[in-house]
């Protein structure tokens, strides 16, 4: 078997890039280790930035996105009982976010593929790439007792944190920068109506917590637990009166409870590995980076990886001019560390760290006093949150 670009993982990075180089013309083979249901089942984030809407849209599956997601014009940061308006829209000259669960673009971007004809491979086990620093790289993987070969003139890897691309490259050729953050998020989701049309980022002496939604009947809760936590320690009910305990009392009081339907445990961890090339290989998405939920960044930052990596791609076979591709991981870093530094930012802003000291806890409180006294300050929040320019 042949095919131009091999595309491991067909997550949202994978599936948007081989729709993104099908509508140019360019073949790809989608390899996902797992079933599709199991790729949709995950609950993950749901904060697009306008860049990527916009990719979205090229890519002709914004569709729905653009019927169903919500356009956000702001957030909350709620602090001390009360909770702070941060106006994107007035902020930023105009710009916003939308509100899409990644579930929903996922199979926006699945359902695209199929109607194209496109060649995705589920339960495709032991994928390996080969020859990676060769002009003739490769793939393999087995399905049942088969195991097949897919010539291709590129890699990419958009296989997560965990998959085997990362792990194909050898170890004398990268550097990996990594902080893992001493606690984790819970997450629910619960049909009930959101307690908030727009998001609530709170910071509270008991730790932090986030009102979120997917819908208006849709919502998406999580509460800052330490990392030895387990999904057990949480019945519902105990959920609920401690994400109450850190929200503004106006916020609490008017919280709509109802069962989970899904509650999991995240750790918070800020990776970045360099370059994001080895060869034939281009990673892109959490196969090269993963960035702390806070910012609302994981997703957008995978996102102008694809942005990178589709006009590279597009520059080589339409016109043979491989400058994009030699400047991939160079151009791809530079946004995906701007996204780390915010992302960190308001990790270390809006959570409460197990060693932190009295002059710590201060310095946080004067960061969020100084933030919501200063038109500028709220200006760059702004400015990283609803996406910077690619
Ligand atoms: N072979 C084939 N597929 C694999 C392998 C492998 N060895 N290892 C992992 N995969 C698949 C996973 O099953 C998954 O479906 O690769 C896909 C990677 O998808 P994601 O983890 O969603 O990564 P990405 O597409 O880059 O999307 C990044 O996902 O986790 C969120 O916050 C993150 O929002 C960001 C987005
Ligand atoms: C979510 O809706 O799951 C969500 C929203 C914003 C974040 C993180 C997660 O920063």
């Amino acid at each position: 078997m042949r095919t131009q670009v091999g595309i491991i993982g067909g997550g949202p990075s994978g599936l948007l890039l081989s729709q993104l180089l099908h509508r140019r013309g360019i073949e790809t083979v989608v390899l996902e280790k797992h079933s599709r249901e199991y790729v949709l089942e995950r609950i993950r984030a749901g904060v697009l930035e306008h860049s990527f809407a916009e990719l979205m849209r090229e890519a002709q599956v914004g569709e729905r996105m653009d019927r169903e997601g919500q356009i956000h014009d702001g957030f909350y940061i709620a602090h001390g009982g009360i909770k702070k308006r941060v106006d994107l829209r007035a902020l930023t000259g105009g710009k916003t976010v939308i509100v899409y669960g990644q579930t929903e673009l996922t199979r926006d971007l699945y359902e695209a593929r199929d109607q194209a004809g496109g060649i995705l491979i589920h339960n495709a086990a032991d994928v390996k790439p080969h020859d990676l620093a060769s002009p003739h790289p490769y793939l393999t993987y087995r399905l049942g007792e088969e195991t097949v070969r897919i010539d291709c003139d590129y890699i990419v890897g958009c296989d997560g944190f965990h998959g085997v691309s990362r792990q194909s490259i050898p170890k004398e050729k990268v550097r990996t920068f990594e902080r893992v953050y001493p606690f984790g998020w819970l997450g629910v989701l619960t049909r009930t109506e959101p307690v908030s049309p727009e998001l609530i980022y709170a910071r509270h002496e008991r730790g932090f917590a986030l009102c979120s939604l997917r819908s208006p009947t849709l919502s998406r809760y999580y509460i800052q637990v330490p990392l030895s936590d387990s999904v057990d320690n949480w019945p519902d009910e105990q959920f609920f009166d401690e994400l109450r305990r850190r929200l503004p009392a106006g916020v609490s009081e008017a919280m709509i409870t109802g069962p989970s339907i899904e509650k999991s445990i995240a750790p918070l961890r800020s990776f970045v590995i360099e370059p994001m090339r080895f060869g034939k290989l281009f990673l892109a998405g959490d196969a090269g980076h993963i960035l702390p939920p806070t910012g609302a960044r994981g997703l957008n930052t995978a996102a102008s990886d694809i942005h990178y990596l589709y006009h590279a791609l597009v520059d080589h076979y339409s016109q043979r001019d491989d400058r994009g591709l030699e400047s991939y991981s160079q151009r791809a870093l530079a946004r995906v560390w701007k996204g780390q530094r915010f992302s960190w930012w308001m990790t270390n802003l809006l959570h409460r760290f197990p060693d932190s000291s009295p002059f710590d806890e201060r310095i946080q409180e004067t960061e969020l006093a100084y933030l919501f006294s200063s038109e500028k300050a709220l200006a760059l929040l702004a400015e990283n949150y609803v996406g910077l320019p690619l």
